[in-house]
């Protein structure tokens, strides 16, 4: 039941940002593309060899039909609601998933990958699809739309659509505080550097490739994620600051970054997305927002994963 009313709440300022961008355009929507990690797969992870997978009870629980789709969710997750606010399709396909064609990607299509990063390292880590791999299927869902709608008004889909990039959480919690590896090349800020270097080179390669209107995502407070909760028992399982300040940090970087790109690229529209307000007075006082507790509603997904994670080690 709680859950039930989480799923809306948390959209709206992500809907409210959104919104803002299409009354700045003034333009129609006429796709949605996506790329990123499990806040943003709707099922991907179904068709590669990972145990990062979200296929099965209780998730999908809300989902129309009440089955689990490999969101990693309830029900539907942001994408799907954005999609929706714009008038297009109910929910976005998962790009792997076969019982979707270009027809229907056409107007959206994922190709997230959940436990997956900005960093290679961190898509090996649970042998999921990493962000340069996505941009590959990017490109060769480019032919396929210009095969389907011919080239003019695929170009015209290609720089209209609103493309939207969510990842970076696992980053930190799945590899660089989870796994040797990572820490002992990087100090924390010099990976934050390296991940911003990431995030730069994968937005430049999307306008080279005619993306014009980006929504990048920031971080949630991920010291509040249940494991990190759930590990800080030292702490009355309260939030674990350090993460958090470690989240806003980031934002801070990615959201200069996208000062810097809009200046850099004639045309770009880029916006970054900032969750971690909302979130964390959502956290601090759920009964505003309708909720009689919000532990969950960080994506309970990327801890159901670690956790899912800690049983193989
Ligand atoms: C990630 O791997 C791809 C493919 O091997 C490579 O082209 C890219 O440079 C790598 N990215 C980084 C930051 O090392």
């Amino acid at each position: 039941m709680e859950l039930k009313q989480m799923a809306p709440s948390i959209h709206i300022l992500w809907l409210l940002s959104i919104q803002f961008l299409v009354l700045v355009n003034g333009g129609k929507i006429p796709a949605i593309i996506v790329f990123g990690d499990s806040s943003v797969d709707s099922g991907n992870n179904n068709y590669i060899p990972t145990v990062a997978r979200s296929n099965f009870q209780p998730y999908g629980r809300d989902f129309n039909g009440g089955r689990p789709t490999g969101r990693f969710s309830n029900g539907k997750i942001t994408t799907d609601f954005i999609s929706d606010a714009f008038g297009l399709k109910p929910a976005i396909p998962a790009y792997l998933d076969p019982s979707y064609s270009i027809s229907d990607f056409a107007t959206g299509v994922t190709f997230a990958s959940a436990a997956t990063g900005y960093d290679n390292a961190t898509s090996n880590v649970l042998s999921v699809i990493p962000l340069w791999k996505q941009l590959e299927y990017y490109k060769n869902y480019q032919k396929k739309l210009r095969a389907y709608l011919g080239d003019r008004k695929a170009n015209g889909v290609i720089s209209g659509a609103l493309y939207l990039i969510s990842v970076g959480t696992n980053d930190f919690l799945e590899n660089y505080y989870a796994i040797p590896g990572r820490s002992s090349e990087y100090t924390i800020e010099e990976y934050e550097n390296f991940l911003v270097g990431i995030a730069a080179s994968f937005t430049e390669k999307l306008y080279e490739l005619g993306a014009r209107k980006i929504s990048l995502g920031g971080l949630p407070p991920m010291g509040c994620m249940p494991l990190e909760r759930t590990g800080n028992l030292m702490g009355g399982s309260e939030c674990v600051d350090s993460f958090n300040n470690l989240a806003a940090d980031f934002n801070g970087k990615l959201n200069a970054l996208v000062i810097k790109q809009n200046k850099k690229f004639h045309g770009m529209q880029m916006v970054f997305s900032d969750p971690y307000g909302i979130l964390m007075k959502i956290i601090q006082k759920p009964a505003v927002y309708g909720m009689v507790f919000a532990l969950i509603l960080l994506s309970c997904v990327l801890s159901k994963l670690i956790a899912d994670l800690m049983l193989f080690i």
